[in-house]
């Protein structure tokens, strides 16, 4: 029988393809299509016989649906503040904690600044817990000679709405442990596929694969351009710059008058808004937490985002964005 050629098994073959290009030890093997990346982290969770009672760690600024999924299968979530010179969970902080505290931990990459997946891997090795790590932002992006979403016990992507790769909704988990996949085959399949892919998205997807790299290559130049000629929002990212083969489709920095500079951003036309809120006051009812969490609580007063939209610009559209920015002056 004929295979039609874009189908969400291609799909899923092609994503496991680009995953493993250039990597040599332990490969991502196995590729699960999902209707959301918020669903992926979920069943990443009870994939890694994460359930009731058991306690996950996961950064206090963080896209909050990684909270509800934690709470979504009767575990607790203990918060860790985030990196002091990023915007993913702290290892210094991971590393305070004794190998009985937690089951599992939940790691984003936020905004193309990779997390510290070196120290975190370790730390989860050592201490024998496994790691959900959050590509949702970062399709393809390479993080220490490998792509992200292939370091963890598993890896979640999703083809949500605004993000890089994008089919309006839709999600994967990769791994390369065996077990893993079974159970993620267990639990969604019933025997039809139970939070599919369709076609439609695959359709979609496939010709985006295809060009990220140049899109990530455009929104890099974009970004380089910007640090370069806006001094305020250089010195707005504090240092902390995506890098240069970053998978970036948000770019971020931190104000301390965020609302008075986000409503002349909007009256100049350009996309922008706020990040996460922060969830170091969450109710303790609902979580544990390390901490004061001050980096969290900065975070999400202070972070101000610039959209995809805007960093895709290329030539008039580009040399516009940066004369707008350049006319606004911070009070
Ligand atoms: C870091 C992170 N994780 C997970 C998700 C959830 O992805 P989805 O919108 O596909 O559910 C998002 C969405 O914005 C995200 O930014």
């Amino acid at each position: 029988m004929l295979r039609p050629a874009v189908s969400p098994d291609v799909l899923r073959e092609v994503v496991l393809m680009a995953m493993n290009e250039e990597v040599a030890a332990e490969p991502a093997s196995h590729c699960r299509l999902v209707s959301s990346g918020s669903l992926g982290v979920e069943l990443g969770l009870r994939a890694l016989n994460v359930g009731s009672g058991d306690r996950v760690a996961v950064c206090g600024y963080d896209y909050p649906g990684n909270l509800r999924a934690i709470e979504s299968i009767g575990a607790r979530p203990l918060l860790i503040d985030a990196d002091p010179t990023g915007y993913s969970l702290d290892p210094d902080q991971l590393n305070k904690l004794n190998p009985a505290d937690i089951k599992a931990v939940v790691v984003s990459h936020l905004y193309g600044i990779p997390a510290d997946v070196e120290a975190i891997g370790r730390i989860c090795k050592q201490n024998n817990w496994q790691w959900i790590e959050d590509a949702c932002q970062t399709p393809l992006m390479p993080i220490s000679g490998r792509f992200a979403g292939s370091h963890g016990s598993l890896g979640i992507l999703s083809f949500g709405g605004s993000k890089p790769l994008t089919a309006g909704n839709g999600g994967a988990i990769v791994t390369s442990d065996v077990r893993i996949a079974s159970k993620l085959n267990a639990l969604l399949d019933r025997p039809s596929d139970a939070a599919p892919v369709s076609p439609l998205q695959a359709a979609a997807l496939l010709p985006q694969l295809c060009r990220l790299h140049l899109c990530n290559l455009q929104r890099a130049q974009t970004i380089a351009r910007l640090a370069d000629e806006v001094s305020w929002l250089s010195d707005s990212m504090l240092g902390v710059c995506p890098p240069p083969d970053a998978t970036c489709y948000k770019l971020a920095f931190l104000s301390h008058c965020r609302d008075s500079l986000l409503a002349e951003l909007h009256e100049a036309g350009i996309p922008a808004g706020d990040g996460f809120r922060s969830m170091h006051r969450s109710s303790r009812r609902r979580c544990d937490r390390i901490g004061e969490l001050r980096r969290c609580e900065q975070l999400g007063e202070q972070v101000c985002l610039i959209d995809h939209r805007a960093l895709l610009a290329n030539n008039a559209a580009q040399d516009q964005l940066v004369q707008c920015l350049q006319r606004i002056r911070l009070t």
